[in-house]
């Protein structure tokens, strides 16, 4: 039997940060081995924030070694700029055909971001463009943190409509949350996530930042009031996601880490999470600062051409159905 299809997509702008990591990244290195892996640095999604295009360049291409020293391995996944493969956006157009209104009026990434944004109509579409993604490759399994929850309700809900009124084409793709981990929080607001647009720094922790950044930012993450070291989200959501964060990062159950650390000052504590990441993160900055920019970029020009044939097949069956055929 052939293996199951897995796709994600990460957005190259602003950084790839502890979340997306824990949440996803290690979770798409850890599939490669029992599904066939597609992903994909989405850099038509990240225009939907006005970009200065010199950096964007750069930044796209950060993004794409980040993942590769992450884990992803270009020889094993199919891994790709989503800009490369035409077969997103022209599915996007025809699932866009088939999207109510009021579907996208729900999304809670749109009101958030329109803010920041502007309402631009790519912001008010992006979901329609990253069910595109999945579908146009025929994913069974879709691994992304808890953000994604509701995009994904929708790319479910587009697969069964097409299938519905053009007859059976998609797969209807299920989600890979992890059970912990899918929602990192901010260092400085336990209670919102941590996030790449979050305009101040030290909410976050970057896969590339350096001993030192790692030190300061969880040395002032915001703690909570009392003492102790307890895992408990209502009560102590600062310290819960300081656990969070050691537990994934050495792979030990909080029950364990609360043991071992419940007498602890939160100063002690916060120093012995900083060193797990630092730990951590330390093979991806070493395999970062391996790679040459240009054979990445000819890693990922050759990935979008496996992508494009890949995808076609799809596409002509896509074409014929809702009767565009012909050459
Ligand atoms: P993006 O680039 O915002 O994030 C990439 C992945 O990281 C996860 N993530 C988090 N996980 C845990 N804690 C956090 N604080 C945290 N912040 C982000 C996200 O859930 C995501 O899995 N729309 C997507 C990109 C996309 C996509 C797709 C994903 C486009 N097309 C198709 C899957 C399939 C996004 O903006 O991810």
């Amino acid at each position: 039997m052939s293996k199951q299809i897995v796709f994600s997509g990460i957005q190259p702008t602003g950084g790839v940060h502890i979340g997306n990591y824990l949440g996803a990244l290690r979770n798409w290195v850890r599939l490669q081995d029992e599904y066939e892996t597609i992903y994909c640095v989405v850099d038509l999604h990240a225009l939907t924030i006005p970009q200065d295009p010199a950096e964007f360049e750069r930044e796209r291409l950060e993004a794409a070694k980040m993942v590769i020293a992450a884990g992803v391995d270009p020889n094993t996944s199919l891994f790709y700029y989503q800009s490369q493969v035409p077969q997103h956006t022209e599915l996007s157009w025809i699932l866009g055909t088939l999207t109510q209104v009021g579907s996208l009026n729900r999304m809670t990434q749109y009101k958030d971001k329109a803010d920041q944004a502007g309402a631009n109509l790519g912001l008010y579409a992006y979901p329609v463009l990253m069910a595109a993604d999945i579908l146009i490759h025929h994913a069974h399994r879709v691994p992304v943190g808890d953000d994604q929850i509701q995009h994904l309700e929708l790319t479910r809900d587009l697969a069964e409509r097409f299938n519905r009124r053009f007859g059976e084409e998609f797969p209807v793709p299920e989600g890979i949350i992890p059970e912990h981990g899918a929602r990192i929080m901010s260092l400085q607001d336990p209670t919102s996530k941590m996030s790449k647009s979050d305009p101040n720094q030290g909410s976050r922790i970057q896969l590339l930042d350096d001993p030192d950044t790692i030190r300061k930012r969880i040395g002032r993450a915001v703690t909570d009031s009392g003492t102790g070291i307890e895992f408990d989200w209502n009560r102590k959501p600062g310290i819960s996601n300081l656990l969070e964060i050691l537990s994934l990062f050495t792979d030990t159950q909080v029950d364990k880490l609360v043991a071992e650390h419940n007498a602890m000052q939160y100063g002690e504590f916060k120093h012995v999470v900083a060193e797990a990441v630092i730990d951590g993160l330390a093979p991806i900055r070493r395999s970062y600062s391996s790679l040459e920019d240009e054979e990445v970029s000819r890693l990922m020009y050759k990935g979008a051409l496996d992508a494009r044939t890949s995808a076609e097949k799809y596409q002509v069956s896509v074409r014929e159905k809702v009767g565009l055929t012909g050459h």
